[in-house]
């Protein structure tokens, strides 16, 4: 076997082969003529087509309230496709191959008739999969989510128990409920009419490829994982920040705040990977349940305490890049008194085996100096002897960097002794890149979420009973705002990282926030 045989040989040592079996089925994009179906859903159905990763046979149906054709909701999204698809250029052939499966059905979302036109719609296929394996997507308000699935299901579009080797499964987009009791009350109305195990509730965060790394990173690797405990990590600190600000989502960002946009999802998640238990095997159920053990393992907010604990935090004006930005209050659709967080500090304690006494720092904001998601392991320092104490400068303790996005990968800190008669030693840095490694390829997580739902695997969307628990977690801190107005403290200006008081939250405990660093 020559090299190169040998070394792809080694490279196909993989855990799955990573092509999903995946049925004729149709697709209902429920909220068609939306953002997120022109943005996102079909560029990563457009790139999923080019990739031969679709089934053979398969149908789009996009359904919303606006009159329009076939034709004219195919040019609509082929317009937006030259703005959003990830790749430079459309091929037009295929792009044509893809349109004549895309086709567009208007109604009233509340209205059965509507629903009935559906069926006609689905119906003209000819193939029985396409007909009755269906997809539906709810790209909607999520006011309107338990009312469409009703609807579906009395149509006969969504059976429980869908007859024979049939499938019929609801993909739901975030946000899923403002709070524990929504989000209860969501469960038990759309669980009326499918399956938990019908259910696909989205976090997109998921769907990147850094975040799947994540356990792979940690059950692959020896090295790491026997040192991913208290008896080696001092802290661990979750950012993702965001240079953008709430611009034109005003009006929605007025109701979630970035505890609900941010943490009850994407920041849980990525806690809950970077922290679990290795599952018992790769199936979507091992995963969920110690993901689920993870977040039930979180100590309880004290209500007295938690201003010691989480920081809440709001821009006001300032510049980005030599751009002057707005603060929160005067965006459109925002309150001029509103007291809604666009950054959220919090320090957690885990309460099991690995964790007892390790604190978890998680923050995010909007309006931050740069936009990025890193995990950052801090390792407890050496003691105080030998190197640390002759170094005139002390030496750092380690650290490794699992960056989520942009510029991805890992990178680990140690010490290295500068060359030369004095005994300084220096951090440096040795870094994996997903460019110069993989090349630039990263497929949106979208493309890989609606791989795994039409596949049927789950393993990528969050569980009732997660969903659940973190909204507990949400709410118990939240609670403790309400009423209670913003002080000089928790504002801060656009362009800067966050308030004093997340610093303050950390010098609490002589920890400093690690702020992500603009890496090549
Ligand atoms: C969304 C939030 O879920 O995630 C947005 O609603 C946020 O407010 C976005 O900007 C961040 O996603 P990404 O993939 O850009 O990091």
């Amino acid at each position: 076997m020559d090299e190169s045989n040998q070394l792809d040989e080694l490279l196909s040592c993989r855990q799955r082969e990573g092509r999903k079996e995946v049925e004729p089925c149709t697709i209902i994009i429920f909220g068609a003529s939306g953002d997120l179906t022109s943005r996102k859903l079909i560029p990563a159905l457009y790139h999923l087509h080019c990739e031969g990763r679709l089934p053979e046979a398969m149908r789009v149906i996009g359904f919303a309230r606006r009159e329009k054709t076939d034709e004219s909701w195919r040019a609509e999204l082929r317009e937006a496709l030259g703005k959003f698809s990830r790749s430079k250029t459309v091929d037009e052939t295929k792009w044509a191959e893809f349109a004549e499966r895309v086709v567009y059905c208007r109604g009233d979302l509340t209205d059965a008739k509507t629903y009935k036109a559906l069926r006609a719609r689905l119906d003209e296929a000819e193939s029985e999969q396409v007909r009755e394996n269906v997809l539906i997507y709810l790209a909607i308000s999520p006011s309107q989510f338990s009312e469409v699935v009703k609807q579906c299901h009395e149509a006969g579009l969504l059976n429980r128990d869908p007859a024979g080797a049939s499938w019929q499964r609801i993909v739901v987009e975030k946000p899923f409920g403002r709070d524990l009791a929504s989000a209860q009350a969501l469960n038990e109305s759309l669980m009326r009419h499918a399956h938990e195990k019908q259910i696909f509730r989205i976090d997109h965060y998921l769907g990147k490829e850094t975040v799947q790394n994540i356990l792979m990173f940690r059950f692959s690797n020896s090295i790491f994982e026997q040192i991913w405990d208290r008896q080696s990590i001092d802290n661990i600190q979750i950012t993702v920040s965001e240079q953008h600000s709430v611009g034109a989502r005003g009006g929605y960002y007025e109701e979630a705040g970035a505890m609900r946009d941010m943490v009850q999802n994407h920041l849980l998640q990525a806690l809950a990977l970077v922290a679990m238990e290795p599952p018992v095997s790769l199936e979507a159920e091992a995963i969920r349940d110690e993901k689920v053990k993870l977040l039930q393992s979180i100590r309880d907010f004290d209500p007295e305490k938690i201003s010691e604990q989480v920081v809440r935090g709001q821009y006001f004006a300032g510049e980005i890049d030599g751009e002057a930005r707005p603060g929160y209050r005067q965006e459109p659709k925002v309150d001029p008194k509103s007291n809604v967080e666009t950054f959220v500090a919090l320090k957690l304690f885990i309460d099991n085996w690995r964790w007892s006494g390790v604190p978890f720092y998680l923050r995010t904001g909007k309006n931050l100096p740069m936009s990025a998601s890193e995990v950052r392991v801090q390792f407890r320092p050496t003691p105080n002897i030998l190197y640390a104490a002759e170094c005139d400068s002390g030496v750092e303790a380690n650290s490794l960097t699992l960056r989520l996005q942009p510029n991805e990968g890992i990178s680990l800190r140690f010490n290295g002794k500068v060359p030369g008669a004095s005994m300084e030693a220096r951090p440096v840095r040795m870094h994996f890149s997903y460019d110069s490694e993989f090349g630039a390829y990263t497929p949106e997580a979208y493309e890989r979420l609606l791989l795994e739902a039409i596949a049927g695997d789950a393993t990528l969307f969050i569980r009732r009973d997660e969903v659940e628990t973190a909204w507990g977690i949400v709410d118990a801190i939240r609670e403790s705002w309400s009423d209670v107005a913003l002080t000089n403290r928790e504002i801060y200006a656009a362009g800067t990282w966050g308030p004093v008081a997340a610093d303050d939250l950390m010098a609490a405990d002589g920890h400093k926030w690690r702020d992500p660093q603009p890496l090549k």
